[in-house]
C-alpha cells in the first residue's frame, strides 16, 4: 500500500501535500512517487544474489518514459509486448541488448523492427511464430535469438484474468511439447536458441507457484542441455505481488531472491526477471474530485470526476483499491457508499459499500495503488480526455504526460465524403 500520512489535516504522499497540486492541475490525474519506484527496484535487486541476472522491467505495467528511464538508470532492461513498448523502451535509453520481446501475437512489422534493433531475445509462444521470426531474420541475413515460452500448467495469480500459466491459457507452449519444439527450432536457419521462458501470472503473493515454475524451468533446461541444446538464459517472467489491502501479505522479496538462487543458481545460465506491478503499483495514486453525493434509502453514491476509462481495474478484475480523502476527516460522520464515475456504464465504479467519513462535494479523493495497469489501460470512452500523469520527488512534482483533451481526440475523426 502507499506510503502516506496526514499532516495538518492534509494527505502527504512522498513529502508533498497533494491538495496543493489540485490547485494547479485539473483532476483527475495520476501521480507517482519516484522514491517508491526506486525503493522497490532496489529491494528486488538487493534480494538477488545470482551470479548473472537481469531485471527487465515489464513496461506494460506503466509505460511512461520517465518511469522506464528511471529503471533504465538503475540498470534495468525491459520486457516489451509491442512495437510501441519497444520504441518507448529504446527512447527511454534501455539498451537493445537488454530488451526481451514477449507476447502471443507479434506481427511482421514488430518482428522486423526488433531484429533491426538487435534485441536480446524473442520469447516465442507458438511454432507459427517461430517460422515467421526465422523467415524475417533470413531476410535480414541474421539469426534471431529466441527463447521458447513454456506453459508449465501452474495455477497462479490474483484472479483468473491474470493467470497465464495454466494449460488452458493462450500463453506459451505446453511443457510436454517443449523438446519437440526446441528440436524443430534448431533446424531453422534463421533461429538461434538462447533460452527458455515462463510467466505464470500476476499478483502472486505466495512463493509456492514460483517454486513450481522454477522447478519446471530447471527440469526442462537440464533435459535440453543433456540433449545438446544450448540454453544460456532462463527468463522466469514477472508476477510478484504487492499489498493492495490491509489484510494482504505481499510477497517476501528476500525469500523470492533466495528461491531463485536455490532453484536456478547452479545452472550456469543468466536469469531474467520481468517484474511490473511489484515495481510500480504502490508508487501511484489517482486523484479525483467529488462531483456529487447522491443519497437514497437503498444506496449512496459518491460520483467522482475519474471514470472507468481512466482506471478500469475495479470493474475489469474486481480489484480492490483503498480510497482515502485528501482532507483528513475531522468528524466521524460515516457515509456507506459506492464510489462511481461519470461514464454511462453500471460497471463504472472504483469501490462498493465502503465507509467514508466527513466527505463533501468538491472534496478530493486518492484512489491508492494505481501505479500499475492504471494509466496504461485507460481509454477515451465517452469521448473523455486522457489525463495528466505527474512524478513526485521529495516534495516537488513534474508533469510527465500531458492531458490529451477531447478536442484533439475529436479532431482525429475524418468526416466521410459519403455523409
Ligand atoms: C510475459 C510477461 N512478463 C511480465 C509481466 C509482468 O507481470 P507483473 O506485473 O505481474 O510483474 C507480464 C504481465 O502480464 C507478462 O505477460
Amino acid at each position: 500500500m502507499i506510503n502516506y500520512n496526514y499532516k495538518k489535516g492534509n494527505l502527504i504522499f512522498d513529502d508533498l501535500n497533494i491538495k496543493n497540486i489540485t490547485e494547479e492541475i485539473e483532476t483527475p490525474f495520476y501521480c507517482y512517487s519516484l522514491n517508491h519506484l526506486k525503493d522497490q527496484y532496489l529491494s528486488l535487486d538487493n534480494s538477488i544474489s545470482l551470479k548473472d541476472y537481469e531485471i527487465c522491467y515489464a513496461v506494460k505495467s506503466n509505460s511512461n518514459q520517465s518511469i522506464i528511464k528511471n529503471f533504465a538508470n538503475m540498470g534495468s532492461g525491459a520486457d516489451v509486448v509491442s512495437i510501441g513498448e519497444m520504441k518507448r523502451a529504446l527512447k527511454a535509453n534501455i539498451s537493445p541488448n537488454k530488451i526481451v520481446f514477449s507476447g502471443v501475437g507479434k506481427n511482421s512489422n514488430e518482428i522486423k523492427f526488433a531484429l533491426e534493433n538487435d534485441i536480446l531475445m524473442f520469447n516465442v509462444e507458438s511454432v507459427s511464430e517461430l517460422k515467421k521470426i526465422s523467415s524475417e531474420a533470413l531476410l535480414q541475413s541474421k539469426k534471431a535469438p529466441i527463447a521458447i515460452r513454456i506453459n508449465p500448467d501452474i495455477s497462479a495469480g490474483g484472479n483468473e484474468k491474470i493467470s497465464t500459466g495454466k494449460a488452458q491459457d493462450k500463453f506459451g507452449i505446453s511443457w510436454k511439447e517443449a523438446y519437440e519444439v526446441y528440436e524443430y527450432a534448431s533446424t531453422l536457419n534463421g533461429i538461434e536458441i538462447k533460452g527458455i521462458d515462463a510467466h505464470i501470472g500476476s499478483q502472486i503473493n505466495q512463493l509456492e507457484p514460483f517454486s513450481h515454475s522454477f522447478d519446471k524451468l530447471k527440469e526442462i533446461t537440464s533435459m535440453l542441455k543433456n540433449k545438446g541444446l544450448k540454453i544460456d538464459i532462463i527468463d522466469v517472467g514477472g508476477g510478484l505481488g504487492v499489498k493492495y489491502k490491509e489484510n494482504e501479505t505481499p510477497i517476501d522479496v528476500k525469500k523470492y531472491g533466495e528461491l531463485l538462487s536455490e532453484k536456478l543458481g547452479e545452472l550456469d545460465c543468466k536469469v531474467i526477471i520481468e517484474p511490473g506491478r511489484f515495481l510500480t503499483a504502490n508508487a501511484g495514486i489517482l486523484v479525483t474530485k467529488i462531483l456529487h453525493i447522491k443519497k437514497s434509502d437503498i444506496k449512496n453514491f459518491v460520483i467522482v470526476d475519474a471514470g472507468m476509462n481512466d482506471f478500469i481495474r475495479p470493474t475489469l478484475y474486481g480489484a480492490h483499491h483503498n480510497i482515502i480523502p485528501l482532507k483528513e476527516p475531522e468528524k466521524l460522520e460515516n457515509l456507506k457508499c459506492d464510489i462511481v464515475g461519470p461514464v454511462c456504464e453500471t460497471g463504472d465504479f472504483f469501490a462498493k459499500d465502503i465507509d467514508l467519513n466527513d466527505i463533501n462535494e468538491d472534496d478530493f479523493l486518492a484512489i491508492c495503488s494505481t501505479g500499475a495497469y492504471g494509466s496504461v489501460q485507460s481509454s477515451n470512452y465517452n469521448t473523455r480526455a486522457s489525463i495528466d500523469e505527474l512524478l513526485i520527488n521529495n516534495g516537488e512534482y513534474e508533469i510527465i504526460r500531458k492531458r490529451i483533451n477531447e478536442d484533439i481526440i475529436i479532431d482525429k475523426d475524418i468526416i466521410s465524403k459519403w455523409v
